[in-house]
């Protein structure tokens, strides 16, 4: 019995490249599960979590006082925003595989994933403090993230987008974290059918 978060943060719906090849992934990886099974896995359960379809606010100096303030002194206002954000953490906390779409918007990340993470980032929920420095508090999880881009950074010091997102959901816990990329989809029609076809085969090999 296995739970997949699939979280999309591309701005482009359906026709997203990242969420194509991440759906790709998950649906793939449910096939393989049933394959080697073949009794199915009757309680393999997906949550899609669309950040375009379901955007998360900015953060704001308000909702970062709502998330500090102790359960017992917030405001109804408050409580609303703790409410958003524990149900975007409880989906994580439920999760034992968390795909994530990655489009790769000036630079970075979509802004719409930042806010997620920005909601999803809670002292003593997903990672605490101690001594030694923080510790990440989702532990035990393993990341697939489908990274696509109209150009080429992997591996190179201008790929930022990595470090971030590794360096993000190692803070939460999450450290088993693998990146599958479509690079260079605005250079050219062959260049764009070759790197999703490699992503498809490398999907086919982590999902078997
Ligand atoms: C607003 C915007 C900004 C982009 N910035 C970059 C960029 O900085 N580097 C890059 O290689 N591609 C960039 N692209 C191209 C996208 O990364 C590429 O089209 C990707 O496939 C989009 O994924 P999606 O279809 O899942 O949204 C940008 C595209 C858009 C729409």
């Amino acid at each position: 019995m296995t739970t997949v978060l699939q979280i999309n943060s591309s701005m482009h719906g359906k026709n997203a490249q990242s969420s194509r090849l991440a759906t790709e992934f998950v649906q793939s990886l449910l096939a393989a599960r049933q394959a080697n099974r073949p009794g199915g896995n009757p309680g393999d359960t997906v949550i899609v979590r669309d950040l375009a379809k379901q955007p998360v606010p900015h953060l704001t100096a308000e909702r970062f006082q709502a998330l500090a303030a102790p359960a017992s002194e917030r405001t109804l206002d408050q409580q609303r925003v703790v409410a958003e954000s524990d149900e975007l953490i409880e989906e994580l906390q439920r999760a034992d595989v968390i795909v994530i779409g990655l489009p790769m918007y000036n630079f970075g990340v979509p802004s719409a994933l930042k806010a997620y993470f920005d909601h999803v980032a809670r002292a003593g929920v997903t990672f605490r403090y101690t001594a030694n420095g923080p510790v990440g508090l989702l532990n035990g999880k393993k990341a697939y993230v489908f990274a696509t881009r109209g150009g080429r950074y992997a591996g190179t010091p201008a790929d930022l987008q990595t470090e971030y997102v590794r360096q993000f959901l190692g803070f939460i816990g999450i450290r088993d974290v693998e990146f599958v990329y479509a690079e260079g989809l605005a250079l050219g029609v062959e260049q764009r059918i070759a790197a999703v076809a490699d992503a498809v085969s490398r999907i086919g090999q982590l999902a078997a």
